[in-house]
């Protein structure tokens, strides 16, 4: 201010004390002739006014619009801007207000986009997110949230979060987080639809400077798919050891028997032939556990190379056709002989001795089982056909999963484990392949399994 008034002011009075100075003395002279007086009283106040005007113009009403500009600014305005170039400090008053609402003016973009940013971030996060204050007031729901449940964002936004939560877990989060001021976790079911999917929902504090607590931020994921596959471990943990456990059980009852007491040579026989089936049932239990866990390898590897089907499949028929002779069942098989196709022969071999195995175990003497190899828009067709006891409708997904077995009892007495179709589906999704399985009860089975040739 200081810097502002003192140039122009001291001119100015110098200009006006002259001016006043000289009219006296004027005055003086002019002795009572009181139109010359009039006349210098009137020059007095043009020269005086003209010198205010003056002042005025340059200062005065570009401060105005200065005021005016800074006040559009303080409105918000930031396009305003303010040019005066009458006096050095004036120009420079213009070019620092205009500097500031330029910089405030990217400020306020860079805000604009940042506050964009976030709002895109935490719509388009999967997971549901929803901030409560103090109070209890729901302030924000995301995209997530209101998929989750199904609900709008104004049926939540300014409610009270017990009016509108419909789900008790979710009161319990909230009410902790204020109470003991620390996250809180907790896992609830929460009806979608005809779906119950699980959720997990985290509510954390949120303080303000001074370390009070001014809300709180709930995050909720659905936790579905872990519940799923932490079931299926389980289920898997507790199918291993029951499968373990019966044939040991056996061995061991019958090696004690065998051990403790007096037999006659026939029924010790008959004992360590039960013993020896079942350590070989112990042992291709393994070896199927083993085998599905190399396929589950995160780098499991198939052996690819180019080779013939058929010769491929010739070197497992003898045992195959061995099995179901032993069963009196007529087997057939029709492969061309010029099929080639660049894949794991050795799992293929596996996929093929498993489909056959279980086509001659679940059909019983006299049925029919074929196996048929075809080309078809360069994928293998492997196709194999019972006349056995067929799958139910319902079962028939059911079939690939571990452990699972239509009949369990039947299954065990022809030793099997109920792996041969996991890791048959493992080996087909390796090879991105696809399996279609048709079935009908008490009339058979066909199998179709399609490899891509290379
Ligand atoms: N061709 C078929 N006809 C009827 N049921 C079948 C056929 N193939 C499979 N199944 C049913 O599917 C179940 C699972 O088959 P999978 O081959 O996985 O196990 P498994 O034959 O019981 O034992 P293994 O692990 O020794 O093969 C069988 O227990 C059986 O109930
Ligand atoms: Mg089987």
């Amino acid at each position: 201010m200081q810097i502002l008034f003192s140039k122009p002011l001291f001119p100015n009075i110098l200009g006006i004390t002259i001016v006043l100075v000289l009219s006296g003395w004027l005055m003086v002279q002019a002795q009572g002739n009181w139109i010359f007086i009039a006349a210098i009283i009137l020059v007095e106040f043009l020269v005086i006014s003209i010198i205010f005007m003056q002042f005025y113009n340059k200062y005065t009403r570009p401060l105005n619009k200065a005021s005016k500009t800074v006040n559009e600014m303080i409105k918000g305005n930031y396009s305003a801007r303010f040019n005066n170039s009458n006096s050095e400090e004036m120009e420079q008053l213009s070019k620092n207000i205009n500097k500031l609402a330029r910089n405030m003016n990217e400020i306020t973009i860079q805000e604009q986009m940042h506050a964009e940013q976030l709002t895109s971030i935490i719509d388009n996060m999967k997971n549901g997110l929803a901030l409560i204050d103090e109070k209890g007031y729901v302030h924000l729901v995301n995209r997530g949230f209101t998929e989750m449940f199904q609900g709008k964002e104004k049926q939540y936004r300014g409610h009270l979060y017990y009016e509108v939560f419909e789900n008790e877990a979710m009161h319990d989060v909230v009410q902790k987080t204020f109470l003991y001021e620390e996250p809180v976790k907790e896992q609830f079911k929460n009806k979608r639809g005809l779906t119950k999917n699980y959720m997990e929902v985290i509510a954390a504090p949120i303080f303000n400077e001074h370390n009070m607590i001014k809300g709180a931020v709930l995050v909720i994921y659905d936790i579905t798919e872990l519940k799923r596959l932490e079931k299926m471990r389980k289920d898997f943990v507790a199918n291993v050891s029951h499968e373990l456990r019966t044939p040991i059980t056996s061995i061991r009852g019958f090696a004690e028997t065998l051990k403790e007491k007096q037999h006659d040579e026939k029924a010790a026989e008959e004992f360590i032939d039960i013993i020896f089936k079942e350590s070989h049932r112990l042992q291709l239990l393994i070896e199927d556990l083993l085998e599905l866990s190399r396929l589950e390898r995160e780098d499991f590897q198939l052996q690819k190379a180019d080779f013939n089907v058929k010769q491929m499949i010739d070197a497992v028929l003898p045992s195959l056709e061995q099995k179901a002779e032993k069963k009196e069942l007529h087997f057939t098989t029709s492969i061309p002989a010029d099929i080639h196709m660049y894949a794991d022969a050795e799992k293929l071999k596996q996929v093929i001795i498993n489909l056959a195995d279980n086509a001659i175990n679940y059909t019983s003497s006299d049925g029919s089982v074929s196996l048929n190899v075809s080309e078809k828009n360069n994928r293998v067709l492997f196709s194999i056909e019972d006349t056995g006891i067929g799958i139910e409708k319902k079962a028939i997904p059911r079939v690939f999963e571990r452990f699972y077995r239509m009949d369990k009892d039947r299954s065990r007495n022809t030793g099997g484990t109920g792996l041969g179709l996991a890791i048959v589906k493992h080996i087909v999704e390796v090879h991105q392949g696809e399996i279609v399985v048709e079935s009908e009860v008490n009339k058979g089975t066909a199998i179709h399994v399609y490899i891509p040739k290379d």
